[in-house]
């Protein structure tokens, strides 16, 4: 009895205190918050889904390409399967269309106004929270850089300070809370074809999905090998366990047999 109720006590103590570090891990992620957005790609089943890449991809071509390159990215990619997945044609006419490339070129560069290149941003940003990127709410809550970048295009709170002649916006997912890039989008700014929801929300988390993939289009295959890898495993265990079994079955039941002495 007593035993008991000190286990409770025991165990209480210890979800006190991992409750603890978790707040302690926001506190230390200072005033920077990070909306969990539903994406399609989260959990070990997840995927990208095509059409939202597609308006992601409009929605960067329109919008962020203006101030930020993607230089790592090649346009040809865009026609891979399990990703943006245009048509052959489409992906020729975008390339030359927007930016005055052919398909196998990668996406331009811009320094134009010191933006950083994105095709690398959601992975660069994945472990922002926690004790120096410990990624332990990417962990729990599958939240990653697609959230960080969707966080900072929608978390501006509309105040504006003048620091050394350059505007700062405030914002709540930037660290630091201030950020020199202008509020880029708002409810409304790119209309798709077939329609579909263009609020600020819907936008943002549309090109960070595209932004996602730019920067791990291969991430069905890994996550198809590490599942299989699982299942690999878990099925070895179960055999290794019933192997076991057998092999010391005989040894055993002679020990039972034997009158203890
Ligand atoms: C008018 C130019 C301009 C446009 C348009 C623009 N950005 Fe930016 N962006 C910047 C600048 C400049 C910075 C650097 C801000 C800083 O470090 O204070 C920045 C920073 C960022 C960051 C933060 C990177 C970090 O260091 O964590 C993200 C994410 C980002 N931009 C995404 C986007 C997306 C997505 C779009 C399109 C929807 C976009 N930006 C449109 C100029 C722009």
């Amino acid at each position: 009895m007593r035993k008991g109720t000190k286990m409770i006590k025991q165990l209480t103590l210890s979800a006190v205190l991992v409750m603890g570090l978790g707040s302690a891990v926001h506190a230390a992620g200072g005033e920077s918050h990070i909306e969990d957005f539903d994406f399609s790609f989260e959990g070990p089943f997840g995927t990208y889904d095509q059409f939202q890449l597609q308006r992601g991809l409009q929605v960067y071509t329109e919008v962020c390409a203006g101030c930020h390159g993607l230089q790592y990215v090649p346009i040809r990619t865009l026609h891979d399967e399990g990703g943006v997945g245009l048509p052959a044609d489409q992906v020729r006419a975008y390339a030359a269309d927007n930016f005055d490339l052919t398909e196998t070129d990668n996406f331009p560069a811009n320094d134009a106004v010191g933006a950083p290149d994105l095709s690398l941003m959601a992975k660069a940003r994945a472990g922002f929270h926690g004790p120096y990127g410990l990624g332990i709410n990417q962990f729990f809550k599958g939240m990653g850089g697609a959230e960080y970048i969707a966080s900072i295009l929608t978390g501006y709170t509309g105040k504006e300070k003048e620091e050394a002649g350059v505007t700062l916006y405030e914002n709540t997912a930037f660290p630091g809370g201030w950020i020199s890039m202008a509020p880029p989008m708002e409810d409304g700014f790119v209309d798709f074809e077939p329609a579909h929801a263009n609020d600020l929300h819907h936008l943002s988390e549309d090109v960070s999905a595209f932004l996602m993939w730019a920067a791990e289009p291969k991430m069905m295959a890994r996550k198809q090998a590490g599942l299989t890898a699982v299942i690999l495993l878990a099925l070895l265990t179960v055999l290794l366990y019933l192997t076991n079994k057998k092999i010391w079955a005989p040894v055993k039941r002679r020990a039972k047999d034997t009158p203890a002495e």
